[in-house]
């Protein structure tokens, strides 16, 4: 008999303006299964459009999931920083700390 896989979690810092909140993640979920724990984060295309949910990890960078072809198209297009990403197109693999520019609207 074989055991099942363990799910794991993994935590997500996320700093904001004067905010600062931290939660867990189960491990290979998109940052947008967060979104009804946080409205640090912010989305509106969902599809690597519009860049509303644009943050910068600050640590972590490698437990997220590789850049899409589509957040690649457009992070360059926008000539963001290479630490840059998308939360709608990111899923996480490992505990990361990002920041998010900007006050949260109302
Ligand atoms: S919600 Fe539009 S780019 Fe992520």
């Amino acid at each position: 008999m074989t055991e099942a896989p363990q799910r794991t979690d993994v935590k997500v810092d996320i700093d904001r303006a004067m905010a600062h909140e931290t939660h867990s993640l189960r491990s290979g979920l998109g940052l947008m299964a967060l979104q009804r724990k946080t409205e640090l984060i912010e989305y509106d295309c969902k599809e690597a459009d519009c860049g509303i949910c644009l943050f910068r990890v600050i640590s972590g960078e490698e437990n997220l999931s590789p850049v899409t072809k589509k957040e690649a198209d457009f992070l360059q297009a926008m000539r963001c920083d290479p630490n840059e990403r998308l939360a709608c197109q990111c899923r996480v693999f490992g505990d990361v700390k990002i920041r998010i520019e900007g006050d949260p609207e109302d």
